[in-house]
């Protein structure tokens, strides 16, 4: 019977047999299907495979540290840690528009990984996560299996000049549960394989306007209690009906930072702070969503840490808006 365990164990020779004695590379994000190839590696060929995890400073709080503890302590791969955040943090200096900020962070992206690619010996394939829907979103496979057609889609990889590597990209029969599924069984914490979407250009498109350190300090913090307060509320929610994505979990949720501040009340004295907008939604696909109907105990306690725990916010707001006609992300 084909269970998981099989499912595993036949990517992996495939993989081996693929990649011979060859190195691979992958731009490890910490995002799903990343995770999922990377341990996929890790099985099939260990440290023929390098992992490059570039650290934008844009990810949420701990994040960093927690990829890095994966694949370096649980997954025998060669992982390498590339501290980009300073150079992000000049390149985004001033930065308001938010199709800017994505094309900036997205270009100085790919510099990042082909400076440390090029400098590798010997790589010949640069592994994807590409799993099925994104060949069918980005319209590739329009007929199944056209050299021409799957190129197009190969082609967003922006290559430097003179630059070239294989691609490799073992999820791309799977859809997203199964990949799911083989991170499980592959070992992945659930941390890593029930991680909500999260944007590339991460917590730069959640703040509006220029980011900066400050900013950026202060949403970290606001959205590591939204993200725990909503951790611990949806697993109530999956101890009573046993799903992950029950029907009234919240399917993805952080927080927001605006560009604006407001006045408030602290002892005897009068602030002049941020606000933070919390934005929780349930969907199934972020084509539509729907705003969650989080009870009000849940918010009050958001709203009560956030005040209290985070300097510089003095009030907390929440988006009952679905999409459309608002969207999901406020950038
Ligand atoms: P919107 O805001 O358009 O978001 O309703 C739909 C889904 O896409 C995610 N999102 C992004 N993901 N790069 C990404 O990788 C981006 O620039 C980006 N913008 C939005 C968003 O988090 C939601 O899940």
């Amino acid at each position: 019977a084909w269970n998981m365990d099989n499912i595993v164990e036949t990517l992996c020779a495939q993989m081996k047999q693929h990649v011979g004695n060859d190195r691979v590379i992958l731009a490890l994000s910490g995002g799903v299907d990343s995770s999922v190839v990377a341990a996929l590696g890790a099985r099939a060929i260990g440290k023929q495979m390098t992992c490059v995890f570039i650290n934008h400073g844009l990810l949420r709080k701990n994040e960093p540290e927690e990829v890095e503890a994966v694949f370096t302590q649980q997954f025998d791969v060669d992982f390498i840690h590339v501290h980009a955040e300073d150079r992000y943090a000049e390149l985004l200096k001033d930065v308001v528009d938010p199709e800017e900020k994505r094309k900036r962070i997205g270009t100085q992206f790919w510099k990042e990984f082909f400076n440390v690619a090029q400098q590798l010996e010997g790589v010949r394939y640069l592994a994807q996560g590409t799993i099925y829907p994104d060949i069918i979103e980005s319209g590739a496979r329009k007929t199944q299996g056209s050299a021409s057609t799957i190129k197009s889609h190969h082609n967003l990889i922006p290559f430097p000049d003179g630059v070239h590597f294989d691609l490799i990209e073992p999820l791309d029969h799977f859809f997203k549960d199964e990949v799911r599924k083989l991170g499980l069984a592959l070992g992945l914490p659930e941390h890593i394989v029930y991680r909500q979407p999260f944007p590339g250009p991460g917590l730069a498109i959640r703040i509006i306007g220029a980011v900066d350190a400050e900013k950026l300090a202060i949403l970290k913090n606001a959205d590591a209690i939204v993200r725990e307060e909503l951790d611990a509320y949806n697993k109530r929610l999956y101890e009573e009906t046993g799903e992950h994505n029950s029907q009234h979990a919240a399917w993805q949720y952080f927080a927001v930072l605006p560009d604006v501040k407001s006045v408030g009340v602290m002892g005897d004295e009068r602030t002049y702070a941020r606000p933070i907008i919390v934005r929780a939604v349930e969907s199934s696909d972020a084509m539509t969503a729907d705003w969650a109907r989080l009870p009000y105990d849940v918010l009050a306690r958001i709203s009560g840490r956030i005040v209290a725990e985070v300097p510089g916010v003095n009030r907390v707001a929440y988006d009952i808006t679905s999409k459309p006609p608002a969207t999901i992300e406020w950038e």
